[in-house]
């Protein structure tokens, strides 16, 4: 039986009745295949697992998402129960942040730019969050997906610096058959909108075409990258970048392992996606 649990002393509770390794998955809720693929990662890595639904305020900025994030605490239930997971957090924001809380964790460079320069303060609330979860249910392994690649890194470094007893393993980005990344933000996207929304694989894809077929200069990539977006009358795009995978300064000249990734407005939704560029034209990342 799945335990479902809303409150810290509750959660701690149980977690202390579970000998053997325990893998997390955080999540925001809305649950989609790509959270259940790392559920099911989870599931097979560690004797129990865990998942945390909590629509985090503090990593939404003033003008974001935030009140109309999708949610159906019902459906995620059945979800996580269907996967054999062992335990819920789903606290509310009080619990979670009550009269007075004033901590943060800055983790740094690797949270400024891209993501962190579009949404200023948006790492601090991650960063903050997941400390916190990691605190509250004591995990030996948490799970994140590589769609989310800045995201990853921040946590990762948040994890070493400060020393956390935790595993941080990433899954890769889980796909709807025509490429688009999956994303609880997605069903906002009218159907116009949601035909338009695989311009982002679609730049993904000629970005790892022209490196695999030799090109390695950084501004044509990004070029290549602008030329896909533009031909796209319903995308904005926010940022388009080939960076190296660990700093995220923004390459002149590319080698394999770098990081391309694109944030783009398809109408009132902000979508972002990512893919590591590989000399492999069949590359895994975005493969057709
Ligand atoms: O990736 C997410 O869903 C969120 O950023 C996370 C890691 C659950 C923190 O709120």
């Amino acid at each position: 039986m799945m335990h479902v649990t809303t409150t810290i002393a509750e959660f701690r509770a149980a977690r202390a009745a579970l000998t053997g390794s325990l893998g997390l998955v955080p999540t925001m809720g809305f649950l989609h295949e790509g959270h259940l693929s790392l559920v099911r990662r989870a599931r097979a890595e560690n004797a129990f697992v865990a998942a945390t639904i909590f629509v985090n305020p503090t990593q939404f900025g003033p003008s974001e998402d935030l009140a109309r994030y999708p949610r159906d605490l019902p459906r995620d239930l059945a979800l996580l129960q269907r996967e054999g997971v062992d335990l819920v957090f789903a606290p509310t924001v009080a619990e979670m942040y009550p009269p007075g809380f004033s901590v943060s964790i800055d983790v740094g460079p690797v949270a400024t730019p891209l993501e962190g320069a579009a949404r200023p303060g948006h790492f601090r609330g991650v960063a903050t969050v997941v400390c916190k979860l990691f605190n509250i249910t004591a995990p030996q392994r948490a799970y994140f997906g590589q769609k989310d690649a800045q995201q990853t890194l921040v946590i990762r470094r948040m994890t070493t610096d400060l020393n956390l007893p935790v595993e941080i393993v990433i899954c890769p980005t889980i796909r709807e058959p025509d490429g688009l990344a999956m994303s609880s933000r997605n069903v906002y996207l009218q159907p116009e909108e949601r035909r338009a929304a695989t311009v982002l694989v679609r730049a993904l894809r000629e970005a790892q075409a022209r490196f695999a077929a030799g090109e390695r200069r950084g501004d044509m990539l990004r070029a290549a990258m602008h030329a896909v977006l533009n031909a796209e009358p319903l995308a904005r795009p926010e940022y388009v970048s080939v960076a190296d995978l660990t700093d995220l300064h923004e390459l002149d000249q590319v080698t394999s392992g770098a990081l391309a990734s694109l944030a783009v407005r398809i109408g009132t939704t902000r979508l972002i996606d990512n893919c590591i560029l590989d000399d492999d034209h069949h590359s895994q990342e975005v493969a057709r």
